[in-house]
């Protein structure tokens, strides 16, 4: 604080310079990082959403790109510390969706509208590298004009290679956290930030529009981390980025640690949406949980794609990442209408496409 206090230009002003600073030259240091994000303000953040928005608008417009989601399978072999399904959980209970009804999520999501549709689930060995394979192609060829994500986890360079020679477009992976100690208080040793780091450079090599992302406000998080998390994103160039509040989940390890903010999360997206104003940016749902206007609030910090939920109502409960989790008792298409509102209501609508990533959004401002 002592060092914010003694800028010449006073405090405030730094840190409005600081915003300039990341817009124009897309980049900061790691002390520029951190006086920034400890010398946050509302007024600073209320000049970042204004850049936000003139930037999404400049490339998006008014239109909120869509993504189905849908959650396959809540077995996972992995015990992350944070999440309601992870291995150690005993009390959640487990499901996996069969091929018959995936298709049909997708069936209904495609008379709704959605063009993509995101595979997401916990790293279930019940769904072997041919079985997600003749998924992938399953569904590609009934949908040839919809794109496919997966978010499945870590897996080899191979396992990706066929999945995306399958027919898979795109993968979402968060890195969660890009500081080595950090990762390694969120999650068992046997998991490696190198090894998470490794799948995401394999994934942007093989073709795939990748995306990585971080929960903020995790056990521990600070401003140094979040810097890290910041450059390691600048470094990556990742299509896509996925950032929601943490939301303690009761039967984790995690369950009596405080969650992420809302504001905290907002700036965020403000500083991803100037740092990189192409990004495929998401409101989360995460965030719509600890807020009932956080996505219109995310939306209006920069973020430019929701992602409703198309799983069957029968498992939406099911896949409880964390506590309270909004639309576990709705319908696809409820949830397609509600959102669809919330946009109209700030001024957006609903995109029908499948809201691609697109090269030639080269910046000529
Ligand atoms: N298994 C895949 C993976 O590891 O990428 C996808 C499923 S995983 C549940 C999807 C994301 O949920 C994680 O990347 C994590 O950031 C988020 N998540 C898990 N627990 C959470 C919690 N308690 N609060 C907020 N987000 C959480
Ligand atoms: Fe595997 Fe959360 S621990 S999905």
């Amino acid at each position: 604080m002592q060092q914010l206090l003694s800028f010449p230009g006073g405090f405030m002003e730094r840190i409005f310079e600081l915003i300039d600073k990341l817009e124009e030259e897309t980049c900061l240091t790691r002390e520029e990082w951190v006086t920034l994000l400890e010398g946050r303000s509302q007024e600073a953040a209320e000049y970042l959403f204004q850049k936000a928005r003139k930037w999404q608008k400049k490339y998006f417009g008014n239109k909120i790109y869509t993504r189905g989601l849908i959650e396959f399978t809540n077995y996972c072999k992995n015990d992350c510390y944070y999440c309601g399904i992870r291995k150690s959980n005993q009390k959640a209970q487990r499901y996996r969706l069969s091929q018959e009804e995936i298709m049909e999520c997708c069936h209904v999501g495609y008379e709704l509208g959605f063009r993509t549709f995101v595979l997401q689930g916990g790293e279930d060995g019940y769904f072997s590298q041919k079985v997600l394979e003749d998924l992938v192609a399953g569904i590609k060829r009934q949908y040839p004009d919809c794109a496919l994500t997966l978010s499945i986890g870590e897996r080899s360079y191979e396992s990706y290679l066929g999945f995306f020679q399958a027919g898979a477009d795109r993968y979402l992976l968060r890195h969660e956290t890009a500081d080595e100690n950090h990762y390694g208080t969120l999650h068992p040793p046997r998991l490696s930030l190198e090894n998470r780091k490794r799948c995401l450079f394999d994934l942007k090599k093989i073709g795939y529009q990748t995306g990585t992302g971080f929960m903020v406000g995790s056990p521990g998080q600070t401003a140094e981390q979040l810097a890290v998390d910041m450059m390691f994103i600048r470094k990556l160039e990742p299509h896509m980025v996925g950032i929601g509040p943490f939301v303690p989940h009761h039967d984790t390890p995690f369950a009596g640690e405080p969650g992420g903010t809302v504001e905290l999360t907002l700036f965020l997206l403000g500083l991803l949406r100037i740092m990189m104003p192409e990004l495929l940016l998401p409101a989360t749902t995460a965030l719509g949980t600890i807020d009932p206007q956080g996505r219109e609030k995310g939306i209006l910090a920069g973020a430019n794609v929701v992602m409703p939920n198309l799983s069957p109502t029968f498992v939406r409960k099911k896949y409880e990442l964390y506590d309270n989790k909004i639309c576990t008792g709705d319908e696809a298409a409820e949830c397609w209408d509600c959102l669809s509102q919330k946009m109209k209501q700030i001024g957006y609508e609903l995109a029908v496409g499948r809201g691609d990533y697109k090269e030639e959004n080269v910046c000529t401002m």
